[in-house]
């Protein structure tokens, strides 16, 4: 099966490079010839644990593995064409931002020569795969194509492992021929007994929406609980404990914290609410799940400044930059966001970042990067754990504290044991403890 991919951000590489590994011939696309230049030659642009053994491997050895700039080329000899371009928010009302998504199926209309499947593998709202057929149907007679859509689940930082091991593979077919097709392309995942869901189209694209925007609603509601624990002398981490053992509710997003962030969560919710009033439907639940967590930022910073007493000129300093570990993407970070927020207060922040220092730097020119968390920890009033880095796990806070007096931590991602902390001197704050 050749195999085109149009868009190679993370989840069109990622997709690429497990495609080539399941033995399909794959060629990703990207309009950044930047991008190109740099995969050409073996490079991620974006930090991802386990790709770039695979990316080498299948440009280099296998050469199953290409990568162009030109929809023309790579679409005429395809069986399937996936779009995995961006959809981001517009910024009024959070519709999501369809053109990256009509662009492509315009060009695709104008090359392909022989039957395929065109796949939406972006997060795309209910209707828009119809809507591409629509645009293809301009140029291209009805019977030399379908359209499918395969929502893609995979999550940054543990992205290779979640394609090659989904929890499920989401199907959106029209009729039984693409369908089969879908299945024969997923058959390497019959090893792990993955389950392939096969829906209509319509549901397919509800699927990724109500997922993502029920996990946010998780991460909202323990939120809110954990707020609840701070005023009544509650511990949210046993309180989560003791709910999330309960099969029925389970343990995963329930960690309090600074909110979601990241390159879906937020977008994700917001469109997910905009097709609800499209609709005239009533998703009030998830309007108080995204006002909550846009509020939040504003919150932890407020307590920062208050309970440190924080006075303009002095420092803070945030561990952790990223919107998650194990990823350099800081796309609506909630770290980033107390970092502007502070700044804006006149607080000096300093900051280190495994990974996610190049980008925080190039829109944050006010951030401070050090070499490491210790350096960034010096001369400051206040410690910020905003990521949960392994690295910050395993940190000698002695020499952090260093015979500091009223060195305040806020321990947003609650890594640390209060009591522990509070013996070497630190003045410690957790969430929801
Ligand atoms: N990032 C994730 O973890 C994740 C997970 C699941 C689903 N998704 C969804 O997948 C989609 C892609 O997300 P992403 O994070 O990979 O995006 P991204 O912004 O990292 O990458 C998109 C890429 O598409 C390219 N592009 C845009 N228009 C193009 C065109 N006309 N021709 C060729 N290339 C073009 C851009 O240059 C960019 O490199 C989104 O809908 C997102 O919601 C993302």
């Amino acid at each position: 099966m050749n195999l085109t991919i149009i868009g190679t951000g993370y989840v069109g590489l990622i997709s690429g490079v497990c495609f080539a590994e399941f033995g399909y011939q794959t060629v990703c696309v990207d309009k950044d010839q930047n991008r190109i230049d740099e995969l050409n030659q073996s490079k991620c642009p974006f930090y991802e644990p386990g790709i770039e053994d695979l990316l080498n491997k299948h440009l280099n050895k296998t050469k199953l593995l290409s990568f162009s700039n030109s929809v023309a080329q790579s679409v005429e000899n395809a069986d399937i064409i996936f779009i995995t371009v961006g959809t981001p928010s517009k910024r009024i009302e959070g519709e999501a931002d369809l053109s990256f998504v009509w662009d492509v199926a315009k060009e695709i209309s104008e090359n392909i020569k022989k039957y395929c499947l065109i796949v939406t593998k972006s997060t795309v709202p209910v209707g828009t795969t119809k809507q591409v057929k629509k645009i293809i149907l301009e140029n291209i007679n009805e019977n030399s194509f379908d359209v499918v859509s395969n929502p893609e689940f995979l999550r940054e930082g543990s992205a290779v492992n979640d394609f090659m091991r989904p929890d499920r593979v989401v199907i959106g077919c029209e009729n039984q021929n693409s369908e089969n097709i879908m299945r024969e392309l997923y058959r390497p995942l019959n090893l792990n007994e993955t389950p392939i869901i096969s829906t209509s189209i319509e549901s397919s694209e509800i699927i990724k929406y109500a997922s993502n925007s029920f996990l946010a609603t998780k991460i909202s509601f323990i939120n809110q609980v954990s707020d609840l624990c701070e005023k009544v002398g509650a511990n949210i981490q046993d309180v989560a404990k003791g709910m999330g053992i309960d099969k029925r509710i389970g343990s995963k997003f329930l960690h309090a914290g600074p909110g979601y962030g990241g390159s879906c969560f937020p977008k994700d919710v917001k469109a997910f609410i905009n097709t609800a009033n499209n609709h005239n439907v009533d998703l009030s639940i998830l309007s108080a799940v995204d006002k909550f967590n846009d509020g939040r930022v504003d919150k932890i910073a407020d307590k920062i400044m208050s309970k440190a007493k924080l006075r303009t000129g002095e420092t803070a300093s945030i561990l952790g930059l990223s919107f998650k570990p194990n990823t350099d993407d800081i796309r609506d970070s909630t770290s980033i966001k107390i970092a502007k927020i502070l700044n804006q207060k006149g607080i000096k922040v300093k900051s280190y970042d495994p990974e996610a220092m190049s980008n925080a730097k190039k829109e944050n020119p006010f951030l401070v990067l050090c070499d490491d968390a210790y350096i960034a920890c010096e001369e400051s009033k206040v410690i910020i754990i905003g990521t949960e880095w392994n690295e910050f796990r395993a940190l000698d806070l002695k020499k952090i504290i260093n015979n500091k007096n009223n060195l305040c931590i806020f321990d947003l991602r609650n890594i640390y044991n209060p009591k522990e902390l509070k013996q070497l001197g630190f003045d410690y704050f957790g969430t929801g403890t």
